[in-house]
């Protein structure tokens, strides 16, 4: 109902943008929590596994229900489709207007227009990107875990698009972050100079943090890849049920 009142009511693009601002914000500070959250590899091979497990039900249910993750990973998905959606409006079309903008973008030297640039770029890239990785756990959100993320990202070579994924969307989460502040007017303090100095500061740190967290997570996949090679496609055992139960129990049943 307010996405159809959006696109037909006077009001729409403002709406539009709210919504736009919206779900940017949860697809930002979600990017935050998923970093963290897979960098549980970085504690070890039983931090990564129950940090899958909480993400399948288990402390609620007794045991993993996989399909949940699918239908976050579904949910991520429609947010994307969402905000690239109400994002494309902006996006130049036709070849005059990109000439425009390059004019301009030499001409001003702005820094905040460059930014917006950067946006548009990495925006597009995340279309293919983050479509590629999300539609791998929709239907195979079982193989999720200390082992079968790894092999996915040695074995299965999806290291190369995580490295590129990583970079990104990084920018591009920060840079919206950053932009969404500015536009609304969050945490500028009196001083709209001092304001817009002190937020591109959090975001080059944030951006900075996460960057090196993401590839130093990275680098632990694919470590623990490479030395699972010739054993691709076995899960793993947790330390706990190894001792206690003997039974072969995998990754996610
Ligand atoms: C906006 C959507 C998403 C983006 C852009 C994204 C991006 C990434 C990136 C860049 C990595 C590599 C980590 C690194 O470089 O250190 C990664 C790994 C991973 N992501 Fe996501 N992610 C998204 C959504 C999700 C969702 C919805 C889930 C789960 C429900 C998920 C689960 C994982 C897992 C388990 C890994 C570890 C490697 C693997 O199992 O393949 N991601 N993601």
């Amino acid at each position: 109902m307010l996405f159809k009142n959006a696109l037909t009511s006077p009001r729409g693009p403002a709406v539009m943008d709210m919504l736009q601002s919206v779900s940017g914000i949860i697809l930002a500070l979600f990017m935050w929590a998923h970093m963290f959250m897979v960098s549980s590899i970085l504690l070890g091979n039983d931090a990564m596994y129950w940090v899958t497990k909480m993400f399948e039900g288990e402390p609620i249910f007794g045991k993993g229900y996989p399909i949940l993750v699918s239908l976050f990973a579904l949910f991520i998905l429609s947010l994307i489709i969402l905000h690239a959606f109400l994002a494309m409006r902006k996006f130049p079309a036709t070849h005059r207007q990109y000439r425009t903008l390059h004019k301009h973008l030499g001409g001003v030297r702005h820094t905040d227009s460059y930014l917006w640039y950067v946006q548009v770029v990495t925006g597009f890239a995340l279309f293919f990107l983050a479509s590629v990785h999300l539609y791998q756990l929709i239907m195979h959100p079982a193989d999720i875990g200390p082992f079968a993320s790894s092999d996915r990202v040695w074995s299965g070579r999806m290291w190369p698009l995580y490295l590129i994924l990583l970079f990104v969307v990084e920018l591009h989460g920060g840079i919206g972050l950053y932009r969404v502040m500015v536009k609304w007017g969050w945490f500028m303090g009196k001083d709209p100079k001092v304001g817009r100095k002190r937020l591109t500061l959090a975001k080059w740190v944030l951006t900075l943090f996460f960057l090196v967290l993401g590839l130093l997570t990275l680098a632990a996949y694919m470590k623990v890849g490479y030395e699972h090679q010739d054993r691709a496609g076995e899960r793993y055992l947790p330390a706990a049920y190894s001792q206690v139960n003997r039974a072969p129990q995998g990754e996610s049943h």
